[in-house]
């Protein structure tokens, strides 16, 4: 029995990857393994949106390659590898195969090809742009209970810092008739949550690579699945604040399945840093996006993405984020301090700021934002709500874990019989800064 062995860096999409990864060589006969040392493919599945993340794949890359020796082919995708291709095999000696993100159709040939003759590394990294996404069934998913579903991939939005657009290419849409057939058989499954993915999903269907059937926009297509897939709960991410329509927020308020969450990350308070970060909105637009969801009919979580330290941000820029977040008093963010990534606009930028500027900033910033969250998920205590039991807590084995439909982490005490995949109902007792406490009433189904 051959059996692969995958470690997933980075988002949402790259999980989905993964999972698509392990059914092309299951389909083959091969086996999973959570033990590396049992593995003789082993795949990593990269990252490289931050230096952090890109850095901790080559450690592992030597761990992996120094344990094994020669008995096992190690492979890379996902974004390092098609930012890097064949560089990668100077970079870390010892890898097999580099398979770039629009390739992953190639991996059971490659793998195959490398077992049956061995030879020099193979190193796939061609971009074809084109809208075809890989399926997989139901039963082929690992994850249960939430399924992660694309419906677009790529970016052409090319902020100056980052570098997802060079990575996961161009902007491609599924066919609507596609995903909501995937969603329908989901559904029957017994999923009760799907997430719908893509680098910017308010760009659905704008650009012109659309899969076979007719192009819908986002928020259509969020009607249509709200409607016809029998799915409990739908959420989606991420929205660029850019393509985000009021339409968007009609559609929550009209179905209930489309989850009361919205992460749409402003990145900067200040204009002058959102211009040179080439976003496409002022702090107004912003503003403007969040009254829309703030005076929607039912309350509406709002989360999102802050970068400190982008090159030439003033302490008066700073000041502005501040603001910003005081302002518009998000449930979570997450913060980041601006890592320069290769040939990306930002990373040419003179004006670099200090790394101790930086850690001092996302210091100040966590600080402020750790007490609006708390203020902010106090008002959950006394509550009820709907948590979907993803498994035990991570704290306590005594503890079930979940998240509401608006996507704030619940941790529970419930009585001992197997309850995870279950939607339900908990009575809050207590707010953290990042989660919320309580004890279940109610088991729905
Ligand atoms: N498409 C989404 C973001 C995807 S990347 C959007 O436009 O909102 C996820 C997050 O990583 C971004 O929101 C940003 O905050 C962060 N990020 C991206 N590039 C970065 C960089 N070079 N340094 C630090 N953080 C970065
Ligand atoms: Fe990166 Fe900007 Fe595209 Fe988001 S919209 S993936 S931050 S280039
Ligand atoms: Fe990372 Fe690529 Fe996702 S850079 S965040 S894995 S799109």
């Amino acid at each position: 029995m051959t059996r692969f062995f995958i470690e997933t860096f980075g988002c949402q999409m790259n999980v989905v990857d993964s999972e698509k990864a392990a059914a092309l060589l299951r389909r083959l006969g091969y086996e999973w393994t959570d033990d590396p040392e049992q593995a003789e493919v082993i795949l990593l599945n990269t990252c490289s949106v931050r230096e952090k993340p890109e850095e901790k794949v080559y450690t592992r890359i030597r761990q992996f390659r120094r344990r094994r020796r020669d008995q096992v082919f190690i492979g890379v995708m996902g974004c390092v590898a098609q930012l890097y291709g064949r560089r990668l095999l100077e970079r870390v000696p010892g890898v097999d195969f580099v398979l770039g993100t629009q390739a992953l159709g190639e991996l059971p040939r490659i793998v195959e090809h490398l077992r049956a003759q061995g030879g020099p590394s193979i190193v796939q990294t061609r971009m074809s742009n084109r809208p075809e996404f890989l399926e997989i069934s139901p039963a082929e998913r690992r994850q249960r209970h939430v399924a992660y579903v694309p419906i677009m991939e790529g970016c052409d939005k090319f902020c100056s810092f980052c570098i997802v657009p060079f990575t996961r290419g161009r902007e491609r849409s599924r066919s609507p008739v596609r995903i909501l057939a995937e969603l329908r058989a989901l559904a029957e499954a017994g999923y009760q949550e799907v997430h719908l993915l893509g680098q910017n999903v308010n760009s659905y269907g704008l650009s012109h690579r659309i899969e076979g059937g007719r192009p819908l926009a986002f928020f259509e297509l969020l009607r249509l699945v709200a409607e016809q897939s029998g799915f409990p709960r739908i959420k989606f991410t991420t929205s660029h604040p850019k393509d985000f329509m009021p339409e968007i927020v009609r559609a929550i308020e009209e179905y209930p399945n489309l989850c009361n969450w919205v992460h749409l990350p402003p990145q900067a308070g200040s204009d002058r840093i959102l211009t040179r970060m080439n976003r496409g909105y002022t702090r107004a637009d912003y503003l403007r996006r969040v009254q829309w969801i703030r005076s929607a009919k039912r309350e509406i979580v709002l989360t999102g993405d802050i970068i400190v330290g982008f090159p030439g941000e003033t302490e008066r820029d700073f000041q502005e984020t501040l603001r910003l977040i005081e302002e518009v008093q998000f449930d979570g963010v997450y913060l980041f301090k601006y890592s320069p990534r290769p040939g990306t606009p930002a990373a040419r930028l003179s004006d670099q700021v200090p790394e101790e500027v930086k850690t001092e900033r996302l210091m100040r910033l966590e600080e402020r934002q750790r007490e609006i969250q708390l203020r902010r998920l106090q008002r959950y205590v006394g509550r009820v709500v709907e948590v979907l039991v993803e498994g035990k807590s991570s704290k306590s084995q005594l503890h079930w874990a979940g998240h509401t439909t608006d996507n704030i982490v619940v941790n529970f005490e419930a009585s001992r019989e197997n309850i995870e995949g279950s939607l339900v109902k908990v009575e809050i007792t207590r707010a953290n800064p990042h989660s919320l406490f309580g004890r279940s009433l109610e088991v729905l189904r």
